[in-house]
């Protein structure tokens, strides 16, 4: 097989491989795909200024993330249905994870239960990406089990009451195939193959208010991230509420479309909450570079979605760690050429 060189090879490599349902769930966004499309163009329009006659003599991509060490400033998004890409599914995605040094993020949606990725790479720092169900039993099932397994955080998502208007699915017809089961679905709706998307979002309790997430920091003993930030005042009222951090993100332009790039909304976000909390960002990361511009406008990190649904689709968990492990080299090799020799040493004067 071809062997990919950077991330943008790995989509036309598994192109061939994933049912045309599967691959339109994964691929999409929302109605015109605006958004989808300007995540990434969004980074190409910004530029590097690098500075020179620095020490790279030693560089390191390593950083922090919520007092966590992590191996670079990229980590794993949740994303929902993994053995829908790849029988290696969650647990081959921590298990890459966990080798490239980094943490990853489990999805509500996953295909695994939050033990089960735990137990796949059991020293690794993980965070569980909660969906507020209209079953609170569930929602408490999912979130106790989060917290015995040692998740290290809540990545409460929050720009999706419902799904977005995703037509590549109503054009094929998307349902969950046979024979994939997402726990916490199955464990809210009886089942959950058969379901669409829609089907599956209407689980959500779409009445969620400021309210609910200082009901929630109350009563777990985790930090609350928040993702899915777009307005810098939602960013403040969520610090108000007890965040512990923000990913500003517009759900890899799946839900409303027509808003702006995760990495055009960063700026603001960052002016107005960065000296008090973490802001991380995500959409359409591909590139060292890209995760360089995030640092310069102030991320302290980046998530990434569907390169690493590629790569699993592609090789499994090989597959994923490869992504991992290229991101990792193209960010130290662009740290030198920018003349940073850490991220932390990444500022805004590196942008022209
Ligand atoms: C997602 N995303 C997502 N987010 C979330 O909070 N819970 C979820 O279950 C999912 N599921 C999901 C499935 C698929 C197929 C995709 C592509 C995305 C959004 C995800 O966490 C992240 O915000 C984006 O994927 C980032 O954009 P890129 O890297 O895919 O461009």
């Amino acid at each position: 097989m071809t062997q990919p060189v950077c991330l943008r090879d790995l989509q036309p490599l598994v192109e061939g491989k994933l049912d045309a349902g599967p691959l339109g769930y994964f691929a999409g966004g929302a109605t015109d795909e605006r958004t989808l499309i300007d995540n990434e163009a969004a980074f190409a329009r910004r530029q590097l200024l690098p500075r020179v006659l620095v020490d790279v003599s030693e560089v390191s991509t390593a950083t922090k993330v919520l007092g966590t060490p992590i191996s670079m400033p990229v980590i794993v998004a949740p994303v929902a249905l993994q053995r829908m890409a790849h029988p290696d599914g969650e647990p081959g995605m921590a298990r890459a994870a966990a080798a490239a040094g980094t943490l990853m993020t489990v999805s509500t949606l996953a295909t695994a239960t939050a033990r089960e990725v735990h137990e796949a790479a059991p020293d690794a720092p993980r965070w569980f990406q909660l969906y507020v169900l209209k079953d609170r039993g569930v929602t408490h099932a999912l979130i106790d089990e989060a917290v015995d397994c040692g998740y290290k955080a809540l990545v409460l998502t929050v720009d999706a009451p419902r799904a977005g208007r995703r037509e590549r699915d109503l054009r094929t017809g998307f349902a969950v195939p046979p024979g994939i089961d997402m726990p916490g679905v199955t464990a809210a709706a009886g089942h959950s193959s058969g379901l669409t998307p829609a089907d599956f979002f209407s689980l959500v309790d779409a009445s969620l208010t400021w309210k609910d997430l200082e009901t929630l920091v109350e009563a777990v003993d985790l930090p609350v991230v928040v993702k899915g930030i777009h307005a810098a005042a939602d960013a403040r009222l969520a610090l108000q509420h007890g965040a512990a951090a923000v990913i500003v993100s517009n759900h890899g332009g799946r839900q409303l479309d027509g808003v702006p790039a995760g990495i055009d909304m960063l700026e603001d976000v960052v002016q107005e909450v960065g000296g008090d909390a973490e802001v991380l960002v995500d959409g359409g990361v591909r590139r060292g570079t890209d995760v360089l511009k995030a640092l310069a406008l102030g991320a302290c990190a980046v998530l990434v979605g569907r390169p690493l649904l590629w790569g699993l689709a592609w090789d499994g968990e090989a597959g994923a760690r490869w992504v991992l492990d290229t991101l990792k080299a193209e960010l130290e090799l662009d740290l030198m050429l920018l003349g940073a020799a850490a991220p932390a040493d990444v500022a805004r004067h590196h942008l022209r």
